[in-house]
């Protein structure tokens, strides 16, 4: 069987034991414990924990998984990938462990057909139920059953959360893979067991401390990873071989000319190209783009990891484009999202690898001649400072420097190195403004677990009453509140938007009949489902459980709905005449203006911004509805919703409809119909990054506020010029040419000046056996002073000059000298003139007999330099 068929058979097999068939969830996990999706039951987690009702019990997916704590040994075993498929099955209350253990072996043997007598089945320590369910249930020989600690047998995705024992099943793939210790079994490093099925019985929940505490109830959470059940359907012994992978390898062979099984190095750089391409090209379609921390700096790391194998393996030109493309080839039907973005992933790792061969050739430049003084020093440690210097200053990687170093047998003083980043890391902390509501967490979960969410009745109501929830003052919650005081308060219901999504958050008063007055400076989101109003009580006092009025700012709230249906109207147009790679990356709504931030690869030209301002404004003037509803995530993506990059999965979402030409995925507050915009302009665009593009706009009085500014302006400078409005350009277009006019016109005046002065000065000529000229002339252009020598000696027959002046573009002084062959043949030396003048205006030059100059830095020594001329020529 090959991939595809693996994929299909675990889903059908389990869709038969009433499992539905879910879609993979995305690799950005709606999760704010975990960087990256690693395992199939991360979208499961709410659901285990209780706090989640899907409307079913039983699922089954295939996950696509990152995991990146392996990365050292990833590419030097046959099992270990920072990007994998897990095939699960999962209940959710329903089945335990009966059925998830004999299905296990009904598919493992009748469905797959692996050899019965080549499975094995390891247990946790302490549970006995699970060996009799495997004995005598199942039937499987009790030899054949291992108890095993914690650390293989007990099961968590992280240190906190859903967990519980578990049992592995085991394939054993023979003794010549084994490592012929007399203890090799299931568990043991070596290849021979090969652990290929996780059954996880989660039951418990652990908490910070560590202390576990059932669950609601009893549930299953099985892995299989397909690239393991894979290599031992397929008969190879490593999952490289195995159908995808080999092929991949396969490419990175033709790409690099080498082949694999040609040498242990090269075979690891062979497995750790055709894996990380596959991490990358799924990142980037999930939406994550390379950056210096949480997962794009993941992803930035694997990128730069295959890009140097590449270079490791003899590659110099980009090739990562070449092995995406393959890998979506190969991928592709399975993950559609990585066809449908195709074109940016291989432009963002396109622009990825180019930069990254600069850092590296800078980089490696700057290790070499650091490590050749280390050796010569006979030190076998790396300075840890320099080694922060190379990932601050050229951006070189910490772990490459670390990985080349220790290519070469040296270590890196990593506590140094630490240290550095941690000073660097503080001077960041410093700099950023007060966000300390941010490590309230405390205060704000324990509100959210005793009172539950806020209702936001925000987007049909301005003004709504409420109950006082908790009032939380430095990071602790406070029964009351008196005059003065500041806080932030949780109510039982707001119509308040926290700032979510770019839009910030409302401002406006929180009042009580008696005679409290709250004003509401900002309002926030410290936890999910959870509203904070931050401001100071100017008046009486207030208490949790007290009955109130909250009122946001209606007139401020107006302005932000204005500009937050103008982003999705930008959206729309530059999606239309820039391309359909064209992604929001990020967005800031306020009151007076919007930002908009959007991957593109190029600056627009000022044609495409025209147009996408006058498509917007058609689109307000034409008056379309604007709609928001509740729909469910796939009927939301057949319905052609945009801006599902980097979407997580869930039940729910908010669909946000313009006319019948936009559709987006939106929390945030809108007006109702478009023509409320009034209308947009665009007030800037420029880079902020690699690929990423901010456009800065205005609408509605924001707008006409804007327009009226420039007006003034242009009044203004119409007023200067003395002419009408529409004229001025036509105006500096003259003023313009008339300057350059003047210009040529001064230059030439100059020039016929000092022609005027050579005729002058051609009076001072003298003679010692030749005719000679020594002077100082008008202030001229270094390259004039040929011209001028040329001038002088074609009027002098036989003749030589020795001439000073000054640069007039830059200040300083310049000598010549020069002589016919006559006047040489008579003693003149044109080299020895300058070598002796030169120093008096301090500076150095020379030449040949016949021509020499120089150039100085001091023009108050062009006196002495013509005198000491003078008296080596023998003239007074
Ligand atoms: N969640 C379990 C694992 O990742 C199945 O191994």
């Amino acid at each position: 069987m090959n991939s595809a068929e693996i994929r299909e058979s675990f889903l059908s097999y389990f869709e038969s034991k009433g499992g539905k068939r879910l879609p993979s969830s995305s690799l950005i996990p709606d999760d704010p414990s975990l960087l990256l999706t690693t395992a199939g039951m991360v979208q499961f987690k709410p659901v285990f924990l209780g706090v989640k009702d899907l409307g079913f019990t039983r699922a089954t997916t295939v996950q696509k998984c990152v995991r990146t704590t392996d990365i050292d040994i990833i590419g030097t075993t046959g099992r270990h990938h920072s990007f994998f498929e897990m095939l699960g099955n999962f209940s959710f209350g329903d089945y335990f462990k009966s059925e998830a253990c004999a299905w296990a072996q009904e598919y493992s043997v009748d469905v797959l057909g692996l050899d019965p007598d080549r499975i094995w089945y390891s247990i946790y320590e302490d549970d006995d139920e699970s060996e009799v369910i495997w004995r005598d249930e199942v039937g499987v020989p009790a030899d054949r059953i291992v108890r095993m600690g914690a650390k293989d047998n007990f099961w968590s995705a992280g240190p906190t959360g859903p967990c519980g024992p578990c049992s592995e099943l085991y394939y054993d793939q023979g003794p010549e893979l084994g490592c012929d210790s007399p203890d090799c079994a299931p568990g043991c490093d070596c290849d021979r067991y090969l652990e290929y099925w996780n059954l996880v019985f989660m039951q418990y929940n652990r908490d910070e401390d560590g202390v576990l505490t059932p669950l609601p109830k009893q549930n299953i959470d099985t892995g299989m990873g397909l690239e393991r059940i894979a290599a031992i359907l397929q008969g190879v012994e490593s999952n490289f071989e195995t159908d995808v992978l080999r092929t991949l390898m396969g490419k990175a062979e033709e790409l690099t000319g080498v082949s694999y099984g040609s040498g242990e190095k090269s075979d690891i750089s062979l497995r750790i190209v055709a894996d990380h391409a596959r991490a990358v090209t799924f990142m980037i379609a999930d939406g994550i783009l390379p950056s210096n921390e949480g997962r794009g700096y993941v992803l930035r790391r694997l990128l730069r990891r295959a890009v140097r194998h590449g270079r490791l393996l003899g590659r110099t030109e980009p090739f990562l484009p070449a092995m995406i493309d393959l890998v979506i080839e190969q991928m592709g039907d399975a993950y559609p999202e990585t066809v449908e973005h195709h074109d940016l992933i291989s432009r963002i790792v396109d622009a990825e690898e180019q930069r990254f061969g600069t850092t590296l050739r800078q980089g490696l430049v700057f290790l070499e001649e650091e490590v050749a003084t280390l050796l010569r020093e006979g030190k076998t440690e790396f300075d840890g400072v320099k080694a922060f210097t190379m990932h601050d200053t050229y951006g070189f990687p910490f772990e490459l420097t670390t990985e080349i170093l220790a290519e070469k047998n040296l270590t890196v003083d990593s506590a140094a190195f630490t240290r550095e980043m941690e000073a660097q890391r503080d001077r960041a902390r410093a700099a950023v403004k007060d966000e300390s509501w941010n490590t309230y967490g405390g205060a704000f979960s324990d509100t959210l677990s005793s009172d539950g969410e806020t209702e936001f009745v925000g987007y049909e109501s301005d003004v709504s009453d409420a109950t006082v929830v908790a009032i939380i003052r430095d990071g602790e919650q406070k029964v009351s509140l008196a005059e003065g005081e500041t806080a932030q308060i949780v109510l039982s219901r707001t119509p308040f938007y926290g700032e979510q999504g770019g839009q910030v958050g409302d401002t406006g008063t929180i009042a009580s009949s008696g005679g409290a007055v709250f004003r509401v400076d900002d309002a926030v989101i410290p936890l999910a489902g959870l509203v904070a109003h931050k401001g100071v009580l100017e008046a009486g006092s207030l208490s949790v459980g007290e009955s109130i009025t909250a009122s946001i700012d209606v007139l401020r709230r107006e302005r932000i709905r204005r500009n937050h249906t103008a982003t999705h109207l930008l959206h729309w147009a530059l999606r239309l005449v820039l391309g359909e790679h064209v992604k929001q990356s990020g967005s800031h709504v306020a009151p007076d203006r919007l930002r908009f931030d959007f991957t593109h690869f190029e600056a627009p030209t000022s044609e495409q911004l025209a147009k996408v301002e006058r498509m917007v404004n058609a689109k307000i003037m034409e008056r379309h509805p604007v709609r928001a509803y509740e729909t469910s995530l796939s009927s939301a993506r057949e319905g052609g919703v945009t801006a599902l990059f980097g979407e997580k999965y869930g039940e729910f979402v908010r669909v946000l409809e313009i006319g019948n030409f936009s559709k987006e995925l939106c929390g945030g507050t809108h007006v109702s119909r478009s023509t409320e915009i009034g209308f947009l302009k665009i007030t800037s665009e420029g880079s902020v990054g690699a690929n990423t593009r901010r456009m800065e706009a205005v609408t509605s009085f924001d707008a006409l506020e804007w327009v009226e500014r420039e007006e003034r302006e242009i009044d203004e400078t119409a007023a200067v010029l003395k002419v009408a409005r529409l004229d001025i350009s036509e105006r500096v277009s003259s003023l313009v040419a008339r300057v350059k006019e003047l210009e040529s016109a001064a230059q030439a005046t100059a020039d016929s000046l000092s022609e005027t002065s050579v005729i002058e000065i051609l009076e001072h000529v003298e003679d010692v056996g030749y005719p000679i000229l020594v002077a100082r002339v008008p202030d001229m252009k270094a390259t004039g002073l040929r011209t001028i020598s040329d001038n002088f000696r074609a009027r002098m027959k036989g003749g030589a000059v020795v001439l000073a002046a000054v640069d007039r573009e830059s200040g300083k002084p310049i000598l010549l000298a020069a002589g016919g062959d006559e006047a040489v043949a008579a003693g003149f030396n044109a080299g020895t003139l300058i070598k002796t003048m030169a120093p008096h205006i301090g500076g150095g030059g020379g030449g040949r007999p016949t021509m020499a100059q120089a150039g100085g830095s001091n023009p108050e020594g062009i006196d002495e330099a013509l005198k000491a001329a003078r008296s080596l020529l023998g003239l007074t």
